[in-house]
């Protein structure tokens, strides 16, 4: 080996051991201080053992305004691939010590280049975002810089999934990547998301709040909708990211890795022929029904914080991946209002582009009336679910458990809107409406007029649900093609997602459709 040659090698061992630390080890300490790991550190964590291969290391910025001594190798973020369970995934992750994660315009090309190879390669885009936003003496370069990455973000939507995890600030316009992507993860109390900060709210609105109270997981997981998943602290958090990628294909052309969880397909459970509660305004719990039907009682639920009138989440079905949509009678008597039509509806579209059946299971009685739901906008919302579930080509069943009235049947994946296969429960009550509604209706005057209205209301009633609150009727059109024993539910599921696993079904040709968004 001749001298020259030596010393490149020595340079390169230099630059690459500067490049894992380019801010110093101070900074790595305060990020440790703040509870938060290093960018290096969460995709040692995220990825299986040695697989990472990192791509820029070595690429600087241009230091802006500040110049080119303000530059370092990576210019604050980390990216490359690795894989996850053995499935190859792309990475991006954001490096707080240097220049608070800003970015800037060789910070964008480092991220848009993995983008690109992801989609080339059909392979999952996770981002781990840490970061002060749009480095700021970069100027105008640093706006275009997030463009680039709008652009990359939409344009594979759909066609890789991409998962964004926030373990950090995450300010102004650099919100609306991650939005874009279809699943967010958030960190409690070391991560938070917003247009604008606790600052500017003051000087604008006057209002004194944390940053916490603004844009934290608590309030996106909750309130906002905008984070699907939090967890506790950092190590916790990748750990559910690697288990979200298990449930998922890794593009569109795929369908999702298959996962042998040794539960039998025929096991049946006689306890749910008791579930649901005699009296029908009695609640009972979505979920029991959800961990018995499901392999291994595993499920993994997507927003589970908010919205809870609707379950949405993963789980395996004889081992196949299945996105669940069920409605919970346990909150809110599982109405549909705007907020549960916007989850639901804006997961059954994820579902639907990745190839991952959609199982329904029923017990709504409507959707939510008043004006304040009115004013809200429930019938554009509303609109949204009715979209997904009619748009969806995927394999699709529904089972109703007990109630499915009015609009909110329909919309619930109902044999109208080409669900392949309906079931009902015995216990199913299919109509236009629920019984006290219907006979005040239909015999608003007899009750009026009579010396115990009470009474009357109640044969009434009585005399609607021995009519029309069955599945009999439905079944006997044919638009629930069998009345199953919910012990059975399980087994009937399985089977019929292998019978549906060869459907094949096309839109008509057009550029896209015009989803009430
Ligand atoms: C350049 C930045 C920066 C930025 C932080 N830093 N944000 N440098 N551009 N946007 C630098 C700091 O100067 C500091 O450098 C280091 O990062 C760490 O930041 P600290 O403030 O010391 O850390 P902390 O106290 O934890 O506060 C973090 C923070 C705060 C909350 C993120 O730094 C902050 O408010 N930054 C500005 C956030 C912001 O308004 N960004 C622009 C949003 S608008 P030194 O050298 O001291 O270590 C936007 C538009 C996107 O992003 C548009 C897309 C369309």
């Amino acid at each position: 080996m001749d001298a020259q040659y030596h010393a490149t090698i020595e340079n390169l061992e230099r630059l690459r051991a500067e490049s894992r630390v380019p801010a110093g080890e101070k900074k790595i300490e305060a990020q440790h201080g703040r509870g938060k790991l290093t960018a290096r550190e969460r995709i040692d964590l995220l990825l299986d053992d040695g697989t990472f291969e990192e791509f820029d290391a070595l690429k600087t910025g241009r230091g802006g305004s500040l110049g080119d001594a303000h530059t370092y190798p990576g210019d604050g973020v980390v990216t490359g691939h690795g894989s996850i369970d053995g499935r190859e995934v792309f990475i991006f992750s954001q490096d707080f010590t240097v220049i608070g994660g800003s970015l800037g315009e060789a910070h964008s090309q480092k991220i848009c280049k993995v983008m690109d190879l992801a989609v080339k390669v059909g392979a999952p885009i996770i981002g781990l975002n840490d970061s002060g936003g749009a480095r700021i003496q970069e100027g105008v370069d640093a706006l275009a810089a997030y463009g680039e990455i709008f652009h990359r973000n939409v344009r594979a939507s759909g066609v890789v999934p991409q998962i964004s995890c926030i373990m950090g600030p995450c300010a102004g316009g650099a919100v609306y990547s991650p939005s874009i992507t279809d699943f967010i993860f958030m960190v409690q109390e070391s991560s938070y998301m917003f247009v604008t900060g606790p600052s500017v709210v003051k000087t604008v609105t006057h209002q004194e709040i944390t940053s916490e109270d603004l844009g934290g997981a608590r309030i996106h997981s909750q309130k906002s909708g905008v984070a699907h998943f939090t967890s506790p602290n950092d190590v916790l958090c990748l750990r559910e990211i690697r288990r979200l990628i298990n449930y998922l294909p890794s593009n569109n052309r795929q369908r999702a890795p298959i996962l042998d969880l040794r539960d039998p397909a025929d096991r049946n459970d006689p306890a749910l022929d008791y579930l649901v509660p005699e009296n029908p305004n009695q609640t009972y719990d979505m979920n029991v029904l959800i961990h018995s039907i499901l392999d291994g009682a595993e499920f993994m639920e997507v927003q589970p914080g908010f919205a809870r009138n609707i379950i949405c989440g993963f789980g395996r079905l004889g081992g196949q991946t299945v996105g669940l949509v069920a409605n919970q009678p346990a909150v809110l008597a599982g109405v549909l209002d705007t907020e549960a039509s916007y989850k639901a509806g804006r997961f059954v579209r994820f579902c639907d582009a990745f190839n991952i059946p959609l199982v329904a299971l029923v017990d709504v009685p409507g959707f939510m009336p008043g004006p304040d739901q009115e004013h809200g906008g429930i019938i554009r919302h509303g609109a949204k679910l009715l979209y997904a579930f009619t748009e969806a080509t995927v394999p699709r069943i529904s089972v109703i458990v007990r109630k499915a009235y009015g609009g909110a049947y329909l919309v619930m994946n109902s044999k109208h809107i080409h669900c392949d296969v309906n079931y009902a429960w015995p216990t199913a009550e299919i109509a236009v409406m629920g019984p006290k509604g219907a006979a005040e209706v239909i015999h608003r005057k007899e009750i009026r007029d009579a010396r115990d209205p009470e009474a009357v209301l109640n044969e009434k009633m009585a005399q609607y649900r021995h009519t029309f609150a069955n599945p009999f009727l439905a079944a006997q059109r044919g638009y629930i093609d069998d009345v199953i024993f919910p012990r059975d539910t399980r087994h009937r599921l399985i089977r019929t997602l292998q019978v549906l696993e060869g459907k094949e079904a096309e839109g008509p040709e057009r550029k896209h459709g015009n989803i009430p968004l």
